[in-house]
């Protein structure tokens, strides 16, 4: 590993935007990792850079979840959680939540804001956490956090951990460029990797992005077709 330097990606990481996203989070250097590593997490978690934390539980999934109350207690799974503040809001609802994420710096945070929930977060890498399927699974900044060679396994495993009729909602990042976290989606590469398994059902503007996301985000539902996946 090369120490000292700069990250590539989130705008805040980058000194001459960094103002422009949040003039009071100052930008630090960190050592080079591979953001598939949870080591790369685990320094952001620690310095309290975040840059891609809402704070909150986002608009677009509070107003899809409550269209939901009332008809059942769904288990959902919030893979690579973050802070998980959604956790407690679907848990709210009566929902049976899963927050994972394989940063323990992420999970100590995650367990601090959730407190007497703390137990719905458990350290668990996503490609090889082993659960039965789930009726939903929530996105947020957890496919954009990962380099795109892992994008065919993140597909194939959100495929397997949903239920046939199951449903993956969330944001889902675009952008042109190559360079990330965040890595975004290309024109036509969600539709890529979720066609085989999935059919579109929803999709629209947040009203509430933050600014390391705003224009480049949508919410998108998509609903798992029936059978398996080989
Ligand atoms: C950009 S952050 C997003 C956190 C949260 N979803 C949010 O919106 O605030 C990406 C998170 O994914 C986690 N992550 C990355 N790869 C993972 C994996 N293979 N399994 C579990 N968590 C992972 C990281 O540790 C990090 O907390």
């Amino acid at each position: 590993m090369e120490p000292g330097l700069r990250t590539p990606g989130w705008p805040a990481a980058d000194g001459a935007r960094a103002s422009h996203y949040n003039s009071r989070m100052t930008t630090p250097t960190f050592p080079r990792h591979d953001p598939a590593e949870a080591e790369f997490w685990n320094l952001r978690f620690e310095a309290a850079f975040t840059p891609w934390d809402q704070g909150g539980v986002p608009q677009s999934l509070r107003d899809w979840a409550l269209q939901y109350v009332g008809h059942g207690a769904p288990r959902v799974l919030i893979p690579g959680c973050g802070s998980a503040h959604e956790a407690q809001f679907l848990a709210g609802l009566g929902w049976q939540v899963l927050a994972i994420d394989f940063s323990p710096s992420a999970v100590a945070r995650a367990r601090k804001v959730l407190g007497p929930l703390a137990a719905a977060v458990q350290e668990a890498d996503f490609f090889v956490m082993n659960e039965t399927p789930f009726d939903l699974v929530y996105e947020r900044a957890f496919l954009c956090a990962l380099p795109r060679r892992l994008w065919p396994q993140w597909a194939a495993r959100i495929a397997a951990l949903i239920k046939p009729g199951g449903r993956l909602m969330g944001f889902f990042f675009t952008d042109a460029g190559e360079k990330g976290p965040p890595f975004g989606l290309h024109e036509g590469e969600l539709d890529a990797l979720m066609g085989t398994h999935f059919t579109l059902e929803e999709k629209r503007q947040p009203i509430d992005s933050i600014p390391v996301f705003a224009g480049k985000e949508s919410w998108q539902v998509w609903r798992r077709k029936p059978g398996n996946p080989q």
